[in-house]
């Protein structure tokens, strides 16, 4: 599994960015910042740049790099909401991570959202909702979440998909498998988390 791990320096460095980000804007999402974020992203660390530009343009064949280093306060970010729909001052305790994940995000390419997903925001929350623990979606909890293809109802989905995790205390695994070594790719009933 290709793996980069952000060494202490270049964590120091990311966090002073993220504040001085965070001190300008309320939101992740906000259009301010979005016009900004690829130009603020070639602000982090070079090695960190470097390692999503050879993902970028070399798209190997196990079609995933797993960032790694980042310490996420635990405390910090408050306790996990029981819904996504919250309002920007209800997601302040997570805007820096929320930046960083539109930062690398930029590095790969222009972050987009459905309008039909989670009002159009950009970042999702995926988290358990209580009343939908059986779903075959993000929100569900007390099933295996079956194989599926992110954005499947859409012919436009997006390259990538960035899942960003900030807590997970039953190390629940995520499954993922590159589809380039099963033939032609076809588009199947899907769901999205
Ligand atoms: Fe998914």
């Amino acid at each position: 599994m290709p793996k980069f791990v952000l060494d202490h320096d270049e964590v120091v460095s990311i966090q002073k960015l993220l504040a001085g980000i965070a001190a300008k804007y309320r939101s992740a999402e906000d259009p301010e910042f979005l016009l900004e974020a690829n130009l603020l992203a070639h602000e982090l660390p070079r090695r960190l740049r470097a390692a999503l530009n050879e993902f970028r343009l070399t798209e190997p064949d196990e079609a995933m790099l797993v960032i790694s280093g980042f310490p996420v306060d635990d405390v910090k970010i408050g306790l996990t909401p029981e819904h996504w729909k919250l309002s920007p001052e209800q997601r302040v305790p997570t805007l820096e991570e929320e930046i960083l994940f539109v930062l690398t995000g930029s590095l790969l390419g222009e972050c987009i959202g459905w309008a039909t997903q989670q009002d159009g925001r950009i970042v999702h929350d995926v988290m358990p909702v209580k009343g939908m623990e059986q779903e075959q979606i993000g929100i569900g909890s007390e099933q295996t979440i079956w194989w599926h293809t992110e954005d499947a109802f859409h012919p436009l989905a997006g390259d990538y998909n960035r899942p960003d995790v900030l807590r997970n205390p039953d190390h629940v695994p995520t499954t993922f498998a590159p589809v380039a070594d099963l033939g032609p790719l076809r588009r199947g009933p899907s769901t999205s988390s």
